[in-house]
């Protein structure tokens, strides 16, 4: 996808999104080049590139460094970018530079965990031209509070409030919706509740699209396999293969070869 309208056109075609959390140009090229339709610079580029416990670490300079590697990569697809922790909470006008700096880095729009107690944000930042995705469910940027990486909305009064999340969000003009680890039948409820579309991850097969991360579906950490994401490829075990036959080729004398020996 090359525009935001189109995510209300695939819904209406009843095309299944595809969107997948990349952070860098090279990743970002394949993925454009692929079948799957826009690129998410999630937060959590924080943990999987820079090692940190949460994507409470990430900040508006990583996520515009990031954004902007992957505009450079994939110069057309739409590219969704995370607004880092806090930079929400802090008013309009802070929540208004943050998004305006994701912009000029290259993002076609910016995506915001919850929404209670900054509706202001959501309605100031689609009023100003910014298209905003929401993200309901699991809040990682609200891990300390919630305990863990815990499914949300099983209990009928959290499922009633995020039902009204939703709702609001679209009120206020979101453009999607990613509801994240959440009971299959209460993603679905939302997603026939809702005229935009919503993207699941770890919410079932009843959303109108689907997230995961590109190192999650690439296999590469094998410490992280959470029951919602599949691993296309072992990433991790072709990595260190490709690792070992390397040093022991050096080792060995097999590399460089002389074909791979400069004149
Ligand atoms: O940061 C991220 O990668 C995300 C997805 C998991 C939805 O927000």
């Amino acid at each position: 996808m090359k525009t935001i309208p189109e995510f209300t056109r695939a819904q209406r075609e009843h095309h299944a999104i595809v969107l997948v959390a990349a952070y860098d140009a090279l990743m970002a090229r394949l993925i454009a080049e692929s079948a799957a339709d826009a690129i998410l610079v999630g937060d959590s580029v924080a943990m999987v590139v820079h090692g940190f416990p949460s994507t409470v670490h990430a900040t508006v300079d990583m996520m515009c460094t990031h954004v902007a590697a992957v505009r450079r990569g994939a110069p057309e697809i739409v590219v969704v970018a995370d607004l880092p922790f806090l930079s929400v909470r802090r008013g309009v006008h802070a929540a208004t530079d943050a998004a305006g700096a994701l912009m000029q880095a290259g993002a076609t729009a910016v995506k915001l965990e919850g929404v209670a107690g900054h509706e202001d944000v959501v309605a100031h930042l689609v009023g100003s031209g910014i298209p905003v995705m929401g993200h309901l469910g699991l809040l990682p940027q609200s891990v300390h509070q919630l305990g863990g990486y815990r499914v949300q909305g099983k209990a009928a009064p959290e499922a009633a409030r995020l039902e009204r999340e939703a709702e609001k969000l679209e009120e206020l003009g979101a453009f999607a919706i990613v509801l994240e680890c959440v009971p299959a039948a209460l993603a679905t409820a939302i997603t026939r509740q809702r005229t935009i579309p919503t993207i699941g991850i770890g919410a079932g097969a009843g959303t109108a699209g689907q997230v995961l991360v590109l190192s999650d579906l690439l296999g590469m950490d094998a410490r992280f396999q959470p029951r919602f994401v599949r691993r296309y490829i072992q990433g991790d075990a072709l990595v260190r293969d490709a690792l070992n036959r390397f040093a022991n080729d050096v080792r060995t004398a097999d590399f460089p070869a002389p074909a791979e020996v400069l004149a």
